[in-house]
């Protein structure tokens, strides 16, 4: 091994080191060039068998080589990381200088905006929230309710059997969390239950067969009339402005005696308005429910949803509210 044949093999590893373009072409020259089975690794691997002197020229020159080829394959190595680390943060830039995409907050709709309102005043005069399920047993959405089987009430509150033989229906109101309550706790009791109810009505500007309620209960000792007007006089202020009168005209529920629906003085314009029905719990649901109605009244109210939107925000067909435009609700 001479000066001339050290050159070839030295200029051929620079040759293949400049070649290579990716790390991993680089390292297959790597081992042709500097391997235990390259030329360069067989020949030092050969230095044994020369004599003293011979090894001693040889195997300088072999380890200049060496030194040299390593060096040129670390260059070229660091030349190559540093190629792909460009390419690596090409692909992976971000232009933070165009325009953000704007996120918009989302918001509740304006029927739980509307039914929190509600419940949020109850729970100021110290009612607590109780709530049920959608899908309830007849006897609690009727029978308990003084609402027997072949009483016309049940014509009005026409509902979706979901099990006719076992007495399993779409709840019509809210009133059989109240049963529930009362079947559970001890008077006194001050509840208001909200939630989605379903009736066999036909779609219009003024009704859905899905719609909200929150219903509620007041049992306690000595409960009368007068509690169930000032309660709800604050609520109607509460919810309307400090201006507003109620007026209770008398009317039927199966579940209380008497009942009343309740009116809401708004402008010249408008005059009266409707917005709920109640009554004292009648005796009779009392005693069904395992309250002694010797010793306990209440009494009970139940509220639309939908309606109080409707006059508080002057939504004028009840579908707008579910039809979930966007732009629609965006306006509450
Ligand atoms: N449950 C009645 C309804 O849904 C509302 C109501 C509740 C009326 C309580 C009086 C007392 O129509």
């Amino acid at each position: 091994m001479d000066a001339s044949e050290v050159a070839v093999l030295r200029d051929a590893a620079l040759a293949a080191f400049a070649g290579a373009e990716d790390v991993a072409t680089l390292e297959q020259a790597r081992i042709d060039h500097l391997g235990r089975r390259s030329p360069l690794g067989e020949a030092q691997r050969g230095l044994g068998a020369l004599d003293d002197e011979e090894r001693r020229r040889v195997g300088a020159l072999l380890n200049g080589l060496r030194m040299e080829v390593t060096e040129a394959f670390d260059r070229r190595h660091g030349e190559l990381d540093a190629i792909e680390l460009g390419r690596r943060l090409e692909r992976e830039r971000r232009d933070l200088t165009g325009p953000a995409r704007r996120v918009r907050p989302g918001r509740p709709h304006l029927l739980t905006q509307v039914e929190e309102e509600i419940v949020d005043v109850f729970v100021g005069m110290g009612f607590s929230v109780a709530e049920g399920p959608e899908v309830e047993s007849g006897r609690f959405n009727f029978d308990l309710l003084n609402i027997p089987p072949d009483h016309p009430a049940r014509g009005t509150m026409d509902t979706i059997y979901v099990d006719e033989d076992a007495d399993v229906v779409l709840r019509t109101h809210t009133s059989p969390v109240q049963v529930r309550t009362m079947l559970t706790h001890e008077p006194p009791i001050a509840v208001v239950c909200p939630g989605r109810v379903y009736r066999a009505d036909s779609v219009d500007a003024t009704h859905s067969p899905v719609f909200t309620q929150v219903e509620g209960l007041l049992v306690a000792e000595g409960v009368s009339m007068a509690h169930l007007r000032g309660t709800l006089l604050a609520f109607a202020r509460a919810l309307f402005g400090d201006d507003r009168e109620v007026r209770l005209r008398p009317s039927f529920f199966p579940f209380t005696e008497p009942s009343a629906e309740v009116d809401v003085s708004f402008d010249s314009a408008s005059g009266w308005l409707e917005i709920l029905g109640s009554g004292m719990v009648d005796p009779a649901v009392l005693s069904a429910c395992g309250i002694d109605p010797e010793r306990y009244t209440g009494f009970a109210f139940g509220i639309g949803v939908e309606r109080v939107a409707m006059l508080r925000h002057g939504v004028a067909d009840i579908r707008d509210l579910y039809d979930a435009d966007a732009r629609f609700l965006a306006a509450f």
